[in-house]
């Protein structure tokens, strides 16, 4: 069954939040913070290893309990539970979305016509276990006898993000091989990438749902053409292998059908890093810390499924977001992880969110007249602290954050990390609380610069009352990482089922391919 279609403003909690907004929308964090000693305490979700301070929020104790009260209202336990159980939600696709069952280990049978997913996903899963030790082992053998050193995986957009983000995240795990992505259409991409490689020594995975995508079908093509140069077609199956719903194109491909690992309909793109899409990062970290990466998702699952609103960690961060974007009017959310690890995070965060909620259109067909999908952007603390944090602190937007840090490092160094962490901290105070002119009056005093005081000071102010969010957790390991892609995957999922729009299609991306495919042909 399909979800149900509630236009958020008309739900008598919306009212209620937009009555509640004109009361509190110019009290200051500090004076919350003032009149709130337990703040802290009420305003933080913790479980083992994650603790989301939502504390630096714009809102107190009746904020919360409205946002919660609409998302009642507008029925998101049911659409939790359509969600999580296989129904078609992905109407628009006649799909259901079931990424949330590559992960799920239980014994509870998923049905999709009739036929229980869960084995197919095991089956594939060992699949990938095994081919993974083989080549890793040194095993899997190329054209000319010698073991595997690289890997390149082709793909694109869902095809190449996830993995790419999650191998660079936990290049801490990583074995020997070394792993390639070529995603981009521009020939320069792939050639950089080739001219240092061995075709005897390389593995390619073509990833790509649909088969049918330019940019993936041209790279892999070139590298095909670069592969026979020094190859022949029967080696081919040493070398190349595919990721794909389209086992008709991999076959016309010519790849060998035992290097073939399926994907489902159920699965969107942006979301299948948890399917044999995650070959390269099972091939990079191993496969018990691919299936660590998949148990820390589930656990997050678990949390999602079972936890009351109020302490529910995804829920409470996209109600927060709705607050923001529909009532203050923020237009942007930045994503700041204070891990270098963490560094292609918000780019592969780009596409889940913004692909799935950049929607103008309801559920009934109708054009939106309030704001949906937030612009998401960010950079790694401390980089972005020299970049662009000048305008989130004294610039006119308002710009909510999630900071996301770690308690330890993975090699020690904890003077590094000790700096790394304080920075973390401060800049959330600094947002939060600023500099009043006492305090640059006084500082300048100090400083000896009592001269400038007439000409400095109201540029050394800063406002504060700028909202983030501090997504800390213990350690950088494959499970927390897990667990917080699939953190923000429930994110995005809520708050498309509260603007009652459809997260699951991507239409919006086919005009401009339908256009480039006339200008390839006039351009060539
Ligand atoms: O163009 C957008 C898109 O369809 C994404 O949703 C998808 O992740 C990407 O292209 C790649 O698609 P495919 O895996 O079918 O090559």
């Amino acid at each position: 069954m399909a979800l149900k279609n509630i236009n958020p403003t008309q739900t008598e909690a919306w009212k209620k939040l937009g009555e509640h907004y004109s009361e509190i929308k110019d009290i200051h964090l500090k004076e919350f913070f003032k009149n709130n000693p337990n703040r802290k305490e009420e305003f933080t979700l913790s479980d083992d290893d994650f603790l989301v301070d939502f504390s630096n929020n714009r809102i107190n104790q009746q904020t919360i309990n409205l946002l919660i009260d609409f998302a009642k209202e507008a029925q998101l336990e049911d659409a939790i539970s359509k969600y999580f159980s296989g129904d078609v939600i992905n109407v628009t696709e006649n799909r259901a979305v079931l990424h949330t069952a590559l992960r799920d280990a239980s014994n509870e049978e998923i049905l999709i016509d009739g036929t229980n997913i869960k084995s197919e996903i095991q089956t594939t899963l060992t699949k990938i276990e095994s081919f993974s030790n083989t080549v890793i082992s040194g095993e899997w053998k190329g054209y000319t006898g010698k073991a595997i050193t690289d890997v390149v995986n082709i793909g694109i957009g869902g095809s190449d993000l996830g993995p790419d983000m999650v191998v660079e995240a936990l290049q801490f795990y990583k074995n020997h091989l070394n792993t390639h992505f070529v995603s981009n259409v521009d020939g320069d991409h792939v050639s950089e990438v080739i001219k240092h490689l061995n075709p005897e020594t390389t593995l390619f995975i073509i990833v790509s749902k649909t088969f049918t995508t330019q940019e993936t079908l041209s790279n892999a093509t070139t590298i095909k053409e670069w592969f026979l140069q020094s190859a022949t077609e029967k080696d081919i199956a040493k070398h190349f292998a595919a990721v794909s719903t389209n086992l008709k194109a991999i076959d016309a491909f010519g790849i060998d059908q035992n290097n073939v690992f399926p994907m489902w309909n159920w699965v969107g793109g942006r979301f299948s890093l948890w399917s044999a899409v995650g070959l390269s990062i099972s091939l990079s970290v191993g496969f018990t810390h691919f299936s660590s990466l998949l148990n820390g998702a589930s656990e997050m699952d678990q949390h999602f499924k079972n936890t009351p609103f109020k302490e529910n960690m995804p829920v409470i961060l996209s109600l927060l977001s709705i607050w923001y974007n529909n009532f203050f009017g923020c237009e942007t959310e930045a994503i700041l992880p204070y891990s270098q690890y963490l560094n292609k995070l918000p780019s592969y965060l780009q596409q889940a969110i913004m692909e799935s909620n950049g929607k103008s259109v309801d559920r009934d067909g109708n054009q939106i007249s309030y704001q949906t999908g937030t612009i998401i952007w960010g950079s790694t603390g401390t980089n972005m602290q020299h970049a662009f944090m000048q305008l989130v602190h004294q610039g006119t937007k308002l710009i909510p954050t999630d900071f996301i840090g770690f308690k330890e490092s993975l090699y020690g160094l904890n003077d590094h990390h000790n700096k790394l962490m304080a920075n973390y901290y401060a800049q959330m105070e600094a947002l939060a609380f600023g500099k009043t002119k006492e305090e640059v009056h006084l500082d300048l005093k100090f400083q000896n610069e009592a001269s400038k005081i007439a000409t400095l000071l109201p540029f050394k102010v800063f406002e504060g009352n700028k909202p983030s969010n501090a997504i800390t957790i213990k350690k950088l390991t494959p499970k927390s990482l897990g667990k917080l892609i699939a953190l923000y995957e429930h994110k995005l999922f809520i708050q498309g089922v509260l603007w009652n729009i459809y997260s699951f299609d991507q239409f919006g991306v086919e005009l401009g391919k339908e256009l480039a495919n006339k200008y390839y042909n006039k351009i060539k």
